[in-house]
């Protein structure tokens, strides 16, 4: 397909995103976040298109105790982190890529925290929000538009004189997941007390996750002039287009164990 589309530029954003199914599941993990990367460069070897891979804040381990930028060294505590981390390596085999790794995502579409918390806000439910895990929350329309922004800079032969082929691309700032449940109750106008702080370990998950792996970038003012604009006015922003302040609840929430 890619030989007879010959495009300009392909996004990957297909993934295994599921962190415990990874951990449960490491030889899925790896055909899905590692192999299908492999594929991809060795087909992309028949076209003249630019790579943007998508990968992901839990390539650290989480202990540095301040936002990642470019330059600090991966090292992945989790059957995801590592594939993604191979990921990376396929995909930066081919000459002509660029690795974008946001933080935790919210937006439109499928489920995240972010709607699972305003579900619950909305139900009369508690939510659980640990106190322990750090991340810098990251809207997919901020990611999409910086990426655009990116494309504008990015081809074939500026990659190459490129400052670094990964980038960090995520809303500025960091926060707990409590303060960021905090935050979307306090915008909802709905009492803090259904918010129920707890510990990681609390839950007993099969995969562990950093316990702070915010984001910052060296490199994506000096290509699109700026940052994505902090996280806390981006959620308003989503809040906000999504009618979610005021509509009624949504449906889908599940058990709030969306994939990150
Ligand atoms: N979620 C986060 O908080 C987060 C944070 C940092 C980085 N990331 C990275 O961002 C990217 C997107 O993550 P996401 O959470 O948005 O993932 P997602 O919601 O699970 O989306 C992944 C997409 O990949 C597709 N896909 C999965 N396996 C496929 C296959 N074998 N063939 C074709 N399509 C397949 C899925 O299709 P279907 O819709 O048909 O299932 C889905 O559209 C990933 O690279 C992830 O590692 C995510």
């Amino acid at each position: 397909m890619l030989r007879e589309l010959q495009p300009d530029v392909v996004i990957h954003a297909q993934a295994l995103s599921d962190v415990d199914r990874c951990e449960q599941e490491p030889a899925l993990a790896n055909a899905m976040n590692a192999e299908t990367v492999a594929n991809l460069a060795q087909a992309l070897d028949a076209t003249q298109s630019t790579l943007i891979h998508l990968s992901t804040d839990y390539v650290f381990d989480g202990t540095k105790g301040s936002p990642y930028d470019e330059l600090d060294r991966p090292n992945p505590i989790s059957v995801y982190g590592r594939s993604k981390l191979e990921g990376e390596r396929m995909a930066l085999s081919y000459a002509a890529s660029v690795v974008i790794r946001p933080s935790t995502l919210f937006g439109p579409g499928r489920m995240n925290f972010c709607d699972h918390v305003v579900s619950c806000v909305k139900a009369g439910q508690a939510v659980e929000a640990f106190i322990d895990q750090v991340t810098s929350p990251t809207y997919t329309e901020d990611l999409a538009e910086g990426i655009s922004e990116l494309l504008g800079v990015i081809d074939r032969a500026s990659i190459t004189t490129f400052p670094s082929r990964i980038l960090h691309l995520a809303n500025d700032g960091s926060c707990s997941r409590l303060e960021f449940a905090q935050r979307i109750v306090a915008l909802l106008g709905a009492p803090r007390a259904q918010i129920r702080a707890i510990r990681m370990a609390e839950q007993g998950r099969p995969a562990p996750r950093p316990p702070c792996s915010a984001l910052t970038t060296q490199y994506v003012p000096r290509l699109i002039g700026r940052r994505l604009r902090p996280w806390d006015e981006a959620l308003q922003a989503y809040l906000a287009s999504t009618d979610r302040l005021r509509g009624p609840a949504i449906t889908g929430a599940g058990s709030g164990r969306t994939g990150h």
